[in-house]
């Protein structure tokens, strides 16, 4: 099948609603530009997806535990929001491959 390309499907939820959301890879330039295109969020990724800001933090849990690697940086970001704990990540750092096939982000409504 030239040419098709696999259709990556997950589930976001966020302010008491759940979407389902369908993509291709790399159809986004990470999940923070695709969140913010599909869903309106006012203040979420402010520093454009340096890694920088932690406006775009989100709760992963992704099958077989995929997504759960910390790019570089990406902790201390995340621990100026005062949170711990492996499944928090920048939405900016994840990319739009497989990994997110079948995963469920949470936007903590909290740091928003
Ligand atoms: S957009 Fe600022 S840390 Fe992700």
């Amino acid at each position: 099948m030239n040419g098709e390309r696999k259709v990556i499907s997950f589930t976001v939820t966020g302010f008491g609603e759940e979407y389902t959301v369908q993509t291709y890879e790399n159809e986004y330039r990470n999940l923070m530009v695709l969140l913010n295109d599909k869903i309106y969020m006012e203040d979420f990724g402010q520093c454009g997806g340096q890694g920088r800001c932690a406006t775009c933090l989100v709760e992963v849990t992704a099958p077989g535990g995929g997504l759960l690697t910390h790019e570089r940086n990406e902790q201390s970001t995340i621990a100026k929001k005062g949170r711990v704990g492996q499944n928090a990540r920048l939405s900016c750092q994840i990319f739009i491959n497989d990994a997110l096939n079948g995963a469920v982000i949470n936007i903590p409504d909290d740091l928003l």
